[in-house]
């Protein structure tokens, strides 16, 4: 079918192939999961939970979500999911309403250390409905400050602590979270959005056996549809199931949850670890290519799929080809998407810039390893980036640069 919207999708298809997708939270999932996200389950309400519908027609859908939940449990090794979350900040949603009073105290990851809306953003529904003090990393190293997590805790008796990020490039020990948690009687909840990938494939401690429950995103590091889901203890799951539907959501997306369950059966396959893998190889990679060229990385590298460059820090530092220059990370976005490179603006630790310019920027490797980056085009990706932030204002070499990625991304074609 010919019309205005499919020749719009036609469009993005061609942008998605021809540039290269550095946003860490993105990821191009498979024919098979985009098949069943447009299926004809779209159709159908469902709202409750399998063999307790409140529409009648539900016998192949209840097999569909039990399936997806089966795997889902299987693949996280927890007792309970729930896979309807529409998306990660309703998962986040339900948990909180599961067990938690307006007003009540939660520690959570502070925005500028990398933590995300959800985890109580004065400006979000979580810093809105619920009292949340924010634990930020160390200024020094930039990494987790357990300790200081430790004294909050502490000092503020919260009912939950909320751990994971969006922007934070080192491994999280939850099971030392989980010991302050359990020390000060409060719960845990770890958001896995980003590393739910890593996590299946071994590369990231699990959090399932440490945390009373854990949210996650499908389609980042996961690589399946657009969605949320949680785990949580068989003590919350009753609880947990409830506060989604109908406390925060009404008919789940079917054809989301089928999807779901395609991404969990790739997710199990030998060549999702080996993918995961090098993902972060590829991260590792081009973060070490970028110090080699004098960037200040933020915690100074990366153990998984993401890295942070604090442009501020880099340009004020001497031993670089853009010391003394004034660079934000607004400018290095917009400069970057003339060249046909995409990422993100990112606040970095303790930013005196505002969040819509930031001193920083976020590089993740899981959608160029998706198509079939490795090491070398990595690097290669590096010294295009240093390129285009040195001659951000030369529109000439940033249209031939766009031409040459083009071409570049012919030999890794995506679908
Ligand atoms: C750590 C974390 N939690 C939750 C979310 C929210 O997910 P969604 O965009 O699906 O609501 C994100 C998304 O970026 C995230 O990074």
């Amino acid at each position: 079918m010919e019309n205005h919207i499919f020749g719009l999708i036609k469009e993005e298809k061609n942008r998605q192939e021809s540039t290269i997708n550095l946003i860490a939270s993105e990821n191009y999932a498979s024919k098979a999961v985009l098949e069943a996200t447009g299926s004809v389950l779209t159709n159908k309400y469902a709202e409750g939970y399998p063999g307790k519908r409140y529409y009648s027609g539900c016998e192949t859908i209840d097999k569909i979500e039990d399936y997806a939940k089966d795997l889902g449990k299987k693949l996280f090794e927890a007792d309970h999911v729930n896979v309807q979350p529409h998306s990660g900040s309703q998962a986040n949603m339900a948990v909180y309403l599961s067990i938690l009073k307006p007003g009540d105290t939660v520690l959570g990851m502070g925005l500028g250390s990398g933590g995300h809306l959800t985890h109580g953003h004065k400006i979000n529904f979580s810093g809105k409905i619920f009292n949340f003090v924010p634990y930020n990393v160390n200024p020094e190293n930039e990494l987790i400050d357990y300790n200081e997590i430790e004294i909050l805790t502490n000092q503020h008796q919260p009912k939950l602590i909320v751990a994971g990020a969006s922007a934070y490039s080192r491994i999280i020990d939850f099971a030392a979270i989980s010991k302050i948690a359990k020390d000060n009687n409060a719960l845990l909840m770890t958001d896995i959005a980003h590393i739910a990938g890593l996590v299946i494939a071994g590369l990231h401690p699990s959090p399932v056996s440490v945390a009373d429950f854990v949210t996650s995103t499908t389609h980042k590091t996961l690589r399946g549809p657009r969605g949320g889901l949680i785990l949580s203890t068989a003590e919350y799951g009753q609880k947990l199931d409830r506060s989604v539907m109908p406390g925060s959501q009404g008919g789940p997306l079917m054809h989301s949850i089928a999807a779901k369950a395609v991404a969990f059966e790739e997710a199990q396959t030998p060549a999702f670890k080996e993918y995961q893998k090098q993902v972060v190889l590829n991260s590792k990679a081009m973060c070490t290519e970028f110090k080699n060229l004098g960037y200040h990385i933020v915690s100074n590298g990366t153990d998984n799929h993401v890295f942070l460059i604090n442009l501020k820090k880099t340009c004020n530092s001497s031993n670089n080809e853009l010391s003394g220059q004034e660079i934000t990370g607004d400018i290095v976005e917009r400069a970057l998407e003339k060249a046909g490179i995409t990422l993100n603006r990112n606040s970095v630790p303790f930013d005196t810039e505002s969040p819509l310019i930031t001193s920083g920027i976020r590089i993740g490797t899981p959608a160029i390893t998706t198509r079939g980056f490795k090491e070398n085009e990595v690097k290669q990706i590096a010294h295009w980036v240093h390129e285009v932030i040195k001659k951000r204002n030369d529109e000439m070499f940033l249209q031939n640069l766009k031409e040459e990625i083009n071409i570049f991304c012919k030999n890794f074609p995506i679908y």
